[in-house]
């Protein structure tokens, strides 16, 4: 729900005569702010209503003296953006030469994909498509409300929170006349170092190739085998495939669907390189274990942290625990850009920079190819948006954390098997999976309910047909398999309202009998 507010029905609202006169105007605003919905005003109409309201306070107040009116007008100017945000005027506005304000609006408005609320006659009638009275816009409101759906993941409510960071980024990149590999990759690589706690991190593509390069980068190849959880998404055994090398996928524990370290061994040969773990759906693996074998046997240890940014194994981050860590900016990620975009963290100096000549062509200089490499760097207006979310992910986290308490507390007595989160452990929630042997029935159900769901992830890397000449088939891995046909992911999200967060809890617990 994104509405961009008229100034008439703005000034409405904070005039005693006006209330009584416009009361839709007021109620509208109440509830939008309410419901959370985006609120937007346009920048065409701040001065005029800071002209409107210096005015009204000066004719009511000929005793205040010049300043203090100008303050009273530039606070009002602030109570507004305390729930509403400015949308600007675009540069590729169409001017109506007729009503230059009513066409910056408008302009104003569709940049951010929101209606008008407006009394203005004129500007309903002109713009039928895109302009509503505050009148119909509360029976709007009324209707879709009885048939109120709940995203698995509100990606442009997410990215709408940090609206004014990243229109600035987005600006400066585009006026930098710079736009691969300077200055805002620099900054970001140097600031994502420092949140995972080590001393390099190398902007990439995205989280697949962070991984790929990472074992493109050791060396490993055709003849080679890395351990992989069977239970992950296809890009952990992809990242491996790449290179030549062969995936040898090891079960998870069935309680926190990690790879089971009590399995690994039994799936070592001489052959074997390296363990490349996942901290699958924001939880971090039972690393000690892991770290333990890897010594004893010589091997890298690599981190999936794709689904993880933030979270703590016995108090270190993610991305800090191994050799090397692959990192997935993909725009649902806890830390998401608004494209594709990876990053490889690491304490080994010599491993970064071998990432480095690999996502660039395998060249230090400019035209000196030193190996073959690729292209995959991380874009310089993807790095600037990441700088403009990274310094907020840990209250994002941190929410993602309050939401899964009130889910463990709200489903603690129904039949549904929750996410056990053992000792030292400090997950991300980037997903809240919950298991039932009917969980194709819960989803439908849930449907129904207007609540979306999904399902991470249907089908394990060992079935799929890209894998069909490993030779694997069903009944491979059993819990894994049991794992894909059980698992649904519930809305999870850092703007996920309270009310919305009631409407998941009411519904899942309908399906279990209340
Ligand atoms: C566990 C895991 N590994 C790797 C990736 C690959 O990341 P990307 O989509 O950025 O290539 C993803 C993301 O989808 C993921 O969830």
């Amino acid at each position: 729900m994104r509405y961009l507010l008229d100034i008439n029905v703005l000034l409405d609202c904070y005039d005693s005569g006006r209330q009584t006169r416009f009361p839709d105007s007021v109620n509208i605003v109440h509830t939008l702010r309410e419901l959370s919905a985006d609120i937007f005003i346009s920048s065409s109409s701040l001065d005029n209503l800071h002209f409107i309201k210096w005015k009204a306070i000066k004719d009511e107040n000929p005793q205040f003296t010049a300043r203090v009116i100008y303050e009273l007008a530039n606070r009002f100017i602030a109570s507004i953006l305390d729930y509403a945000t400015i949308a600007k005027t675009p540069s590729y506005l169409a001017l109506d030469y007729d009503d230059l304000e009513d066409s910056q609006i408008i302009a104003s408005a569709q940049a951010v994909d929101a209606k008008v609320i407006t009394r203005d006659q004129g500007l309903l009638e002109k713009y039928s498509d895109i302009a509503v009275s505050p009148t119909n816009c509360l029976l709007e409101i009324q209707q879709s409300h009885e048939q109120i759906s709940i995203s698995f993941l509100d990606l442009k409510k997410i990215n709408q929170c940090y609206m004014a960071g990243l229109e600035h980024a987005f600006d400066s990149v585009i006026n930098s006349g710079w736009y691969i590999l300077g200055k805002e990759v620099e900054a970001f690589e140097k600031a994502f170092a420092e949140y995972c706690e080590v001393p390099y991190c190398v902007g990439v593509g995205n989280g697949l190739e962070a991984l790929h390069l990472i074992v493109r980068a050791y060396g490993i190849g055709a003849g080679d085998e890395v351990i992989v959880p069977a239970n992950t998404y296809i890009a952990t055994w992809l990242a491996i495939s790449y290179t030549g090398a062969r995936p040898v996928p090891v079960e998870p524990c069935e309680a926190t669907y990690n790879i089971d370290p009590a399995r690994i061994e039994a799936a070592l040969t001489p052959n074997t390189k390296a363990i490349l773990l996942v901290h699958l759906y924001g939880q971090p693996v039972d690393f000690d274990p892991i770290l333990d074998l890897a010594q004893r046997n010589g091997l890298k240890i690599i981190e999936d942290a794709a689904q993880a940014h933030g979270a703590r194994y016995r108090g270190k981050r993610v991305g800090s625990l191994g050799d090397a860590a692959g990192f997935s900016f993909y725009p649902g990620k806890n830390l998401g850009a608004l494209g594709d975009g990876g990053a490889v963290t690491t304490h080994d100096a010599a491993l970064a920079e071998q990432v480095r000549v690999l996502r660039n062509y395998g060249s230090r200089v400019k035209y000196h190819n030193d190996v073959i490499g690729y292209n995959s760097r991380l874009d310089e207006l993807q790095a600037a948006f990441l700088r403009v979310k990274l310094p907020l992910l840990d209250a994002d986290n941190a929410r993602r954390k309050t939401i899964a308490q009130r889910y463990f507390n709200a489903f603690a007595d129904i039949g549904c098997i929750l996410p056990i989160i053992p000792e030292g452990i400090d997950p991300v929630w980037h997903l809240f999976v919950i298991r039932h042997p009917q969980r194709n029935a819960l989803q439908q159900f849930l449907a129904e309910w207007g609540i979306n769901t999904m399902i991470h992830y249907p089908i394990p890397p060992h079935l799929q047909s890209a894998y069909i000449d490993s030779g694997f088939t069903e009944g491979d891995f059993p819990v894994t398999e049991m794992i894909h046909r059980e698992v649904l992911s519930l809305p999870m999200g850092p703007t996920l309202t309270d009310a919305e967060i009631d409407r998941v809890i009411a519904g899942v617990r309908a399906f279990f009998g209340g």
